[in-house]
Order: C-alpha cells, then structure tokens, then sequence
C-alpha cells in the first residue's frame, strides 16, 4: 500500500530527521520494502537517502534520524512496479535535481505516461511509477506553470488511485495531491506536515484536516490552500481537533502492539457495551437493517472474516438473509442486481480501505442502495460520507494485525442481531443479554487460560511451514481470521477453511505429521470428530480449539480449551 509523509519548518531544525523517522515508524506498516527520505537541508542542498528494507534496517543503515534541514519528506515502499531495490525506493528526484517527490497508489497507465515522456526526451533511473510521476509534475512546473496549472495536467495525464508529495528548491512550500489514496494535513505549532494516514499526525498535533480526492494542497509552515482540481477553485476544509491523546498511546509493559491490543479486548468489549446499553447509537443500524430490501455486507480482511461471522447471526437470530463480500467482489459479484431499496453495508476498521471506497462510490454515483458504515475510525471517509454509521468503539489500533478491533465488529454485529429480532419480534434461543455482557470477563478466562497450551503448541507448529485450520457454521469465519492472523504475523502458510469442504479435495495435502487445527462447537461435536478422524487415519496431527469435551480431549493431540459458555454464539479464536 506505501506510505508518504511531508513536513515544512519555518527555518532549518536540526532534529527534523529525528520527526520524520518517528513518523516513519507510525507509517511502517504501509511498507518494508524499502524506505526513502529527502530533505532541503537549509542552503538549499537536497539530502536524499534510501535504501531496501524497514524503516528500522534503513535508518540503521543511513541515519535518517541525522538529517536536517527545513523541509522533508519520505516513503515506505509496498512494491507494485518495479522489484525492491535502491533505485526503485522512492524519493525520486527530477531530472533537473531541483526537485524531489514520492508516492503512494498506482499510477495503472504508467507504462504509456512513461513512454511518451521518453518519447519527449525524459531518462528514467527506475522503473518505478512514483518515477513517472515525479518527471510528470516537472515537465509541467519547469514549462512555467503554476503548481495549480502543472497537477491539473497531471490529473489527466494519470489513471490510477494515488497521493504524491513533492518540493522544489526555489519556493519554501510542498504540494500534495490526494488521487484515491487516503491524505491528511496535520497542522502543528510549528510547521504544517501531511501525510496517509491520521495516528502519523496525531503524532505531532491533534489538529488536522481530512483531505478530498481531487485536492491540491500547497503549503508552507503556517499557510496552506487547497484547490480542487476538477472544480479548478479553491475551497475551505474544516479543521478537525482530535480526542484522541496518541502520545499516551504506550505498549508498555507489553513487548509489542500485536499482544497489547489482544489484551485490550477485555476492556474494548466492555466500553462498546456500556456505550451501546447506555445510548441509542445502534438504532439507526436496526432501522436501516430493518427497512432494507435486501443487505449486502461488504468488508477487506479482517473486516470480511467478522461480516461473514455478523451473516451468521443476523441468519440465525433475527432470520435476516445477508450476503456477504470482500470489498474487491462485491460490485463483480452483485452490482448488476442491486436495487432500490436495498442497503450495503461496509464495514472497515479504518473508513478509508480503497476497495470499499469504490463501493462507496459506485453506491452513490448511481444512487441505487443507501449506504450504512460499520467503523472505528469515525473521522472516516466512510464514516462521514455513507448515509449512515455504527462506531465499534475499538479506540486507536496501532499493531498492523487487527484483533481488537475484529472482536468488537462482532460483538457490534451479534448486539444489533439481537436488537433486530425483538424490533421484528422474533423469538430467538441460545443467548441472553446477560451471557452477552460476560463477553470481556469470558475474554479475560480466555486469554489466562491459553497462555501456556498456546505456547506448547507455538513451539510444535513452528516446525510446520503449512498447515489447514477448519471450522464449520459459525466457527468458519474464526478459522479463516485464525489463518490470516498467523500468516500476517508468521509469514507462514495456514489455510482457513470450511470443513465439510475439506475432505472435497484438499485432504489430500495430509500426510504424517501434517497440522491440522479445528476450530469448534460443541453442538458440531459428532461432524467434527468424524473430520478430525480423516487427519488421524493419515497421520496428521488434530489441533482442537473450543470447549473441551470427552470426544475431543481423547482424539485431539493439543488442545487449546477456551471457557464453558453454555451457548453457541460466543465462540472465539
Ligand atoms: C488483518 C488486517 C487487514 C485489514 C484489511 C481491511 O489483520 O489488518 O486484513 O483487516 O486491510 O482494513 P479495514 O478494516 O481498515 O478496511
């Protein structure tokens, strides 16, 4: 996905690579293949480094945190064109080595703007679109333009969704243009600094402004406009002040993000609960659901695996039918027979994922479905724009691998599946409203009760560079985020899918010691054992997660045993 970020001081700051490297690291998550920074170090010198790997190899290696100067910037490369190398890693200057910018996105007719720059007398050192772009806006710039001038070219020379930053040596100021890639202003004391996403700014200040696509903003260290590139006017954007305080955003005492953010699940439950029992936050979801045609569900990722599990109970407790998508298949898959009347629903951590967007947009182009949000970050593209929005309540999520905000989607999900079947006065069985509020004490036996299986069986399944994780009716979707965690945090290969499926070909991969890990219910016990004795008869090793029972504990060969909850719908990974 890549990252930029862009900062003007009112003079040269000696520690102004230390900022940018403190930014790079709330960024990093958007890209390891290489990190790049350049900056005007005050006498009118570009300082330009960049190297393969993450921000920590790459400072390491090149001192990011030494440079100074009045103005930077910098990227994280995620590669799309052209492989991981110096050369590819952006900054890119210009021909002139006046001028120095960066990009995230994809510019997807990059190989025709290339060659008709060729074709006009530029040389290319890379083979990277960020590339192109940067000798795009100089063509313009040093024909005279205006920055206004040059990026309204630039706007329909390109295809593609994109963010640039870039800075020239003869004017103090930076341009940034927002083209489908999510860009915010970040407007400190001191300097104005932009950049992908908002946790980077909060960073330095809580003041920022929620850039458009299609804006053009030049700024300096105090002022900045925006223009709008295809209205060619310019227009004021309201300043936001954030709540949200990142600087005591701390993983103390825990090691990492990844196991902090697993904890304060217990904490993140119990606040989305006391917010949705103590308002009425919810009772727009319940009617839009409620008055809807049909529903569709649409989410990326993490946020797909907790729509698919929020199907399950819409289906089941309030016989809702929903049909489910990834962001990505959503139009392919249904847009030809969306109609009025009908809701999709999109549902995102962050409010900003591009293939969700595209839904947003198509929705509202032809004005064919309304549009409800399921989000966390409620300064969101989607949270603002869509015709209606849930918070999930997770508060900032800095680890790259989601889980708290995952556990809170589904809670959000099971809470209004809940309130819709008594809306529709429909009897359901098989949870209360009490059982629902021990989900964060549940959460908290959960994770005491795991530490010590959980480490066993990490140390077996280390071994192992492949293996499948199955789960049947409601634990499919928990099987499928399972494998997703492990591969995002291992780099390994788990494969999560539907059980009954497994024996439809992929059994075949079994063989002596091959790990198999399901993930169950009590009431599929029967099915289960008879797919876990499939493993067994070839060799494989059972893994079984859920609530211990006799069947299980005897065939299992690890056990990872979550609490007793005496209902089906709060099963958890
Ligand atoms: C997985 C993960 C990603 C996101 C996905 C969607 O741990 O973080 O798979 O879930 O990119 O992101 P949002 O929910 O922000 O739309």
């Amino acid at each position: 996905m890549c990252g930029i970020f862009g900062i003007v001081c009112a003079s040269k700051r000696d520690d102004l690579g230390e900022v940018m490297v403190r930014a790079a690291r709330r960024l990093s998550y958007r890209g390891y293949d290489s990190v790049g920074m350049a900056t005007f170090t005050g006498n009118g010198q570009i300082d330009l480094r960049k190297d393969v790997g993450d921000i920590t190899k790459t400072n390491a290696q090149l001192h990011f945190d030494a440079m100074t100067g009045d103005r930077g910037l910098l990227q994280l490369r995620w590669s799309t064109f052209g492989r991981p190398s110096t050369t590819n890693a952006q900054p890119h200057l210009t021909m002139n080595r006046d001028m120095v910018g960066a990009h995230n996105g994809n510019i997807t007719n990059n190989p025709f703007v290339r060659e008709d720059l060729q074709a006009e007398g530029a040389t290319f050192e890379s083979e990277n679109d960020g590339e192109t772009l940067v000798l795009l806006v100089e063509k313009y710039l040093s024909r005279g333009m205006s920055p206004e001038e040059a990026y309204t070219q630039v706007s329909h020379d390109t295809e593609g969704d994109f963010a640039q930053v870039f800075m020239r040596r003869d004017k103090h100021e930076m341009y940034a243009a927002k083209m489908g890639s999510s860009l915010y202003l970040g407007l400190a004391d001191d300097f104005i600094c932009v950049s992908s996403d908002l946790p980077s700014i909060l960073e330095f200040t809580r003041k920022y402004v929620r850039l458009e696509n299609g804006d053009l903003v030049i700024f300096d260290d105090k002022n900045y406009r925006i223009f709008r590139l295809p209205e060619q006017q310019y227009v004021e954007r309201p300043v936001t002040v954030s709540d949200i305080d990142i600087e005591n955003a701390n993983k103390e005492p825990f090691a990492h993000y990844f196991i902090k953010e697993i904890h304060e699940q217990v904490e993140g439950t119990h606040n989305l609960l006391s917010l949705y029992d103590g308002t009425s936050v919810w009772q727009d979801f319940i009617e839009a659901l409620d008055s809807a045609d049909r529903v569709f569900m649409t989410g990326a990722g993490t946020s797909y695996h907790a729509l698919l599990l929020g199907a399950y109970y819409f289906n089941k407790l309030a016989r809702l039918p929903v049909f489910p998508s990834w962001g990505s298949q959503m139009l392919p898959l249904y847009a030809a027979s969306v109609r009025e009347g009908d809701l999709i629903v999109l549902v995102s951590q962050s409010g900003e994922t591009k293939d969700l967007m595209n839904v947003y947009e198509w929705a509202k182009a032809k004005g064919v479905a309304r549009t409800f949000s399921v989000v966390n970050n409620i300064g969101s593209t989607l949270a603002l724009h869509c015709d209606g929005m849930i918070p999930i309540c997770s508060y900032l999520e800095i680890s790259v691998p989601a889980t708290k905000t995952y556990t809170n989607q589904v809670l959000c999900f099971l809470y209004a599946a809940m309130k819709l079947a008594e809306h529709r006065g429909i009897p359901y069985e098989g949870i209360t409203w009490d059982d629902l509020h021990r989900v964060p004490r549940l959460i908290q036996e959960t994770i005491e009760m795991s530490q010590q299986p959980v480490k066993e069986l990490a140390s077996v399944l280390l071994e192992h560079p492949s293996m499948h994780i199955l789960g049947h009716d409601m634990t499919h979707p928990v099987a499928m985020e399972g494998a997703l965690k492990m591969k995002e945090v291992v780099y390994n290969h788990p494969e999560g899918m539907y059980s009954s499926e497994f024996k439809h070909g992929p059994l075949a991969s079994v063989d002596e010691g091959y790990p198999v890990i399901f993930v169950s219910l009590p009431e599929n016990e029967d099915l289960v054992l008879s797919h876990m004795n499939e493993v067994i008869c070839r060799q494989g090793i059972v893994v079984h997660v859920g609530q211990p029972s006799k069947g299980y504990d005897k065939i299992a060969h690890y056990k990872l045993p979550i609490p007793a909850m005496g209902n089906p719908y709060l099963r958890r990974r």
